[in-house]
């Protein structure tokens, strides 16, 4: 079974200086709107009651209470930054065609595409609100500018007409895609914070490259896991025609192979002929050098909060970011 997990339980002490604000985030993460039609409240509450990491809501909180945030800002940051993640979950899983998310059903297995669509824009324009509450501009242009950069992203690799096979490609996509928004988590707590750029340049650092060794771990997964322990399908990249880290890998190792030809050029549709080749990337030393590469953006997160004060959120940012690569699911 998926493990419904909520936050992340096994380093819940090392929450502790952001659990009170933690519990405020989900209760604002509810809050219901005047005028918010039924639909959109079920949606919410179903997408908020499948539980989710939480991974960051709680970068940004301990970030922002590092640097002595007002906390009720913080906590409006917290939900925007999740809010956001919820929203571009739900418009992926329709592009994706994705029926199950966290265990469960998503959006779109059960509601017409043009509901996912307006549900997923409901929830933008709530996180954008949240954002809002921070009564911080910068913090709300960051919010928007990440934003735009993850959609920029989307729609660059969606026309891509040939399967790139390059990895520097694949750290410009998952840079757009996912550490834009841990960069915006980490570095908006600091904006609420702090006047020092200095420090407000390193927590972006630390965000960045965090949220690129968790990408990284979520492609390995898309081939070593199982749906089970991760909530979602898996073999799903390659079966829709991403080329993600391991792939890069196993085709940069055996060029002569006959099946990496067939993923370079992408047409074939094969399933038996994916479901073999993700079978031998998931055996390969590929996986290995995607967890050495993984590990290494871990490294330089980590190095990142070096110039700054030691306390426990940052020995919490610090253990965060080794979960990123430890992590099942
Ligand atoms: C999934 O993110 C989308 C990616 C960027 C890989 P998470 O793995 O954080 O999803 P939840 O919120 O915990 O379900
Ligand atoms: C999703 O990345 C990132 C965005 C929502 C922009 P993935 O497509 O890898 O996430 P999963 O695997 O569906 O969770
Ligand atoms: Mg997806
Ligand atoms: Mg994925």
């Amino acid at each position: 079974m998926y493990k419904h997990k909520t936050t992340l339980e096994d380093i819940s002490k090392l929450l502790e200086p952001v659990g009170q604000q933690l519990t405020s985030t989900e209760n604002r993460l509810r809050e219901t709107f005047r005028n918010q039609h039924d639909v959109l409240t079920e949606a919410t509450e179903h997408l908020l009651d499948s539980g989710g990491k939480r991974v960051r809501p709680i970068v940004a909180l301990l970030s922002a209470s590092m640097f002595k945030a007002n906390q009720q800002h913080a906590v409006s940051l917290a939900a925007a930054v999740e809010m956001l993640h919820t929203a571009t979950l739900v418009h992926d899983d329709l592009i994706d065609g994705s029926l199950m998310r966290r265990g469960i059903k998503t959006l779109n297995a059960d509601l017409s595409s043009e509901v996912t669509i307006l549900t997923g824009d409901y929830l933008f324009a709530r996180a954008a609100s949240f954002a809002a509450q921070t009564q911080s501009v910068r913090v709300m242009n960051l919010f928007a500018e990440t934003l735009m950069t993850i959609v920029n992203g989307e729609i660059k690799q969606s026309f891509a007409n040939e399967n790139t096979t390059n990895r520097q490609n694949y750290f410009q996509r998952i840079q757009a895609k996912t550490a834009s928004m841990f960069a915006l988590a980490a570095e908006a707590g600091a904006i609420l914070g702090t006047q020092d750029e200095k420090a407000i340049d390193a927590m972006r650092h630390y965000g960045v490259h965090t949220g690129i060794a968790f990408q990284i771990v979520d492609d390995i997964l898309d081939f070593v896991g199982t749906s089970e322990d991760i909530g979602k399908p898996v073999g799903h990249d390659l079966l829709q025609g991403l080329l993600t880290l391991p792939a890069l890998y196993y085709i940069e190792d055996n060029p002569g192979n006959s099946d990496v030809a067939s993923l370079q050029n992408g047409h074939n549709k094969d399933q038996d002929l994916y479901k073999r080749i993700i079978q031998s990337i998931s055996s390969s030393s590929a996986i290995d050098s995607s967890f050495a590469e993984a590990r290494q953006y871990v490294e330089n997160a980590k190095s990142a909060l070096e110039k700054l004060p030691q306390c426990k959120c940052l020995d919490a940012l610090h253990t965060i970011a080794d979960y990123v690569v430890e992590r099942k699911f």
